[in-house]
């Protein structure tokens, strides 16, 4: 069987814990809709992450705040949607938006089980420490597992003061080494520690066994994130040190519309083997009333 044919195999929590064990690095890469979802997947993530960065990122907020569940389901659906069509290997991650875990218990049970249901994820991801043990225990016990968030933690960007490396003195470091423990024996299968020093990410990564996943975390955790537009530079006004571009698509997108509206303007787009033809509706320039059915039998295109 050729590697173009054979079936994939999924990527599921144990899979995670397995390759912890093995020392195999996990790659994680956001993901908003159907499109962008098949090419990471080709791309041989491990692990899809809807974002609740789609605020940011595609709704252009300055926050993740005003993300909601719907939205998050709108996307996640649109993500799923997008695996499906490419054999989907890599195991698919949704965040719970800002007010949809904060408030009960009960309620972050029912929001996690739609993104779960109707936005097809096999995870769901959430920020804080050990004062969401609770909630995380009860979404676990329903049957979804969940993956774990500190350091810093978008949804409390006020909090926090900004958008600022945490974990930085003692007492910071050691809090968040006591919420990952607390994440770990709440029952989190994996963790994302963003923007928090190198040498502390790694401690904690030799101290839990559950995979770390980073941001902005330094090179010694289980597995890396980025954001999809960040990593290929479709965002070009703003990179973050912990960054690193791997295409730089944003100059190449910018040049492929400036070439098409060239093309439109000289009237040199559509050329002959974009146009459709029906010889019969050579009659039309003498007959105008008579009706034109040939179009209605030509092949527009099929799905690439
Ligand atoms: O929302 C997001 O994209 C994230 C990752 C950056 C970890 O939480």
């Amino acid at each position: 069987m050729s590697s173009q044919t054979a079936p994939k195999k999924r990527v599921t929590v144990n899979e995670l814990r397995r390759m912890k064990g093995a020392g195999e690095r996990i790659a994680v890469v956001t993901a908003y809709d159907s499109t962008s979802a098949r090419l990471v997947d080709r791309g041989g993530v491990d692990v899809v992450l809807v974002g609740d960065s789609v605020g940011m990122v595609m709704q252009g907020h300055e926050s993740t705040l005003p993300v909601t569940l719907e939205q998050m389901i709108y996307h996640c659906a649109s993500v799923r949607r997008g695996l499906a069509r490419s054999g989907s290997r890599a195991h698919l991650v949704g965040d719970m938006p800002f007010g949809s875990y904060q408030a009960s218990t009960d309620e972050a049970v029912k929001n996690a089980m739609r993104l779960a249901a109707e936005g097809g994820v096999e995870a769901v991801k959430l920020e804080g420490g050990a004062e969401y043990a609770d909630v995380i225990v009860r979404i676990i016990r329903a049957g979804i597992p969940v993956m774990g968030h500190v350091g810093l933690t978008p949804q409390s960007v006020h909090k926090l003061g900004g958008y600022v490396v945490q974990g930085r003195d003692g007492d910071a470091a050691q809090k968040l080494i006591q919420d990952v423990h607390a994440l770990e024996a709440a029952g989190c299968y994996a963790v994302v520690l963003e923007c928090i020093p190198a040498e502390l990410a790694r401690l904690v990564t030799g101290q839990v066994g559950i995979p770390t996943i980073g941001i902005g975390a330094g090179p010694h955790t289980d597995g890396q994130v980025l954001v999809y537009h960040d990593l290929l530079g479709l965002e070009t006004e703003f990179k973050p040190k912990f960054v690193k571009r791997f295409a730089e698509l944003g100059p190449a997108v910018a040049a492929g519309v400036e070439a098409y509206v060239a093309e439109v303007k000289a009237g040199t787009f559509p050329a002959e083997e974009h146009s459709f033809h029906a010889p019969s509706l050579r009659l039309l320039q003498v007959v105008p009333q008579q009706p034109a059915a040939d179009d209605d039998h030509a092949v527009v295109g099929a799905p690439v």
